[in-house]
């Protein structure tokens, strides 16, 4: 237990010394160093299959984005397998996989029943999720925002406690599957929420994957105004093929977390037509022909993504994956 807490401490102490020199250097260069790749293959990436993926391929599907140094890895979720059946086996997924020092090892949590199952499995970190339109909420959380506001109270609390970083997803920030336009004050406003209520980091979750670089930059202008830069990510889905170009414009700005997936998979099952996560794979070429530093392996990243590709039965969404399979 203390050789684990050790280990959650020295992974957050790690990332946080990044952000701290990406400052400096974001001064000189207008770009960051170093980005933090979340990677949410496993969870979002997977989340959404009809057929169910046994156990020991995500087990084996997470050992390998070990391998590749991802620096996060979203594991599972803990949420109602009546609602998500993909995610039931979260506790054997967690307590079957290889870790490996300075990698976190995190799980969504809805609510309190979630998060303790979620400890006693042993992640490192846990992420709420909740969303910037009300009728996004009521389908993926059965609740509103602000009834998910105040559940996501009670766990902070008990996440506090015993000094589980937890991190705050919004969806819908660019646009609703239901309510179509979202105002970038509302989401500024849940982001200011969810930051108080102590979360370390905003995922800001293009769900439906409608934005584009002048939406994104609109949107981190006004939640800036009550979050810092260095708080934020982006999670962009990919159905109008935007998200590299989202994704660059939201560096510009300063953002230095990106969440993205293995071969591109992933969808939301409350979210009809989106399509997957930007795919890991290309994210991290773009970034290095940018001259910034991720420390993940891409080449055992295309490997990771071509194994569960060929497991799932389809090619891998990444254009880099396909460009790069061939020389493996
Ligand atoms: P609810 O029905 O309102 O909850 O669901 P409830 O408290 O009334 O409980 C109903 C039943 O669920 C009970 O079981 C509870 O025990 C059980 P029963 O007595 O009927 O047998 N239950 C749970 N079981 C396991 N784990 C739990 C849990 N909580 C209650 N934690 C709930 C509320 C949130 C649980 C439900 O709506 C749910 O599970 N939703 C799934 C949402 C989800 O996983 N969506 C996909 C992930 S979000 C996403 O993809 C977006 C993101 O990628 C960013 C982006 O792209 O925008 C993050
Ligand atoms: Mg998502």
């Amino acid at each position: 237990m203390a050789a684990s807490c050790f280990g959650q401490m020295f992974s957050f102490y790690k990332i946080f010394l990044q952000q701290a020199r990406n400052c400096s250097t974001r001064q000189r260069t207008g770009l960051p160093p170093y980005v933090k790749i979340v990677e949410v293959g496993p969870r979002d990436g997977l989340q959404n299959e009809v057929k169910f993926v046994p156990t020991e391929t995500k087990v084996e599907f997470i050992n390998k984005l070990s391998e590749a140094q991802l620096p996060v890895i979203e594991v599972t979720s803990f949420v109602s397998p009546k609602w998500i059946p993909q995610m039931a086996d979260n506790s054997v997924v967690l307590e079957s996989i290889k870790r490996q020092r300075g990698i976190v090892y995190s799980a969504l949590t809805p609510n309190l029943k979630g998060f303790k199952e979620a400890v006693s499995s042993g992640v490192n970190a846990v992420a709420i999720f909740g969303a910037a339109s009300e009728t996004f909420s009521k389908k993926n959380i059965n609740c509103s925002i602000s009834e998910s506001l105040q559940r996501f109270e009670e766990l902070m609390k008990a996440a506090k406690e015993i000094q589980m970083p937890v991190r705050g997803y919004i969806s819908c920030v660019l646009g609703c599957p239901y309510e179509r336009t979202i105002p970038p004050e509302k989401v500024a406003e849940v982001a200011k929420q969810m930051f108080e209520m102590g979360c370390y980091e905003i995922s800001l979750g293009d769900t439906i994957g409608v934005g584009n670089p002048g939406a994104m930059k609109h949107l981190i202008s006004k939640v800036t105004e009550c979050v810092p830069i260095e708080r934020l990510a982006v999670h962009c889905h990919d159905t109008y093929g935007q998200a590299l170009a989202n994704i660059l414009a939201a560096i510009q700005m300063g953002v230095a977390v990106i969440d993205s997936s293995t071969a591109g998979l992933g969808g939301c099952p409350y979210a009809k037509g989106a399509s997957g996560n930007v795919a890991t794979e290309d994210v991290l070429y773009m970034l290095d022909g940018l001259g910034i530093k991720t420390g993940v392996d891409l080449q055992k990243t295309v490997e990771a993504g071509c194994f569960i590709s060929k497991v799932l039965g389809r090619s891998t969404q990444s254009k880099v994956g396909q460009a790069m399979k061939s020389s493996l």
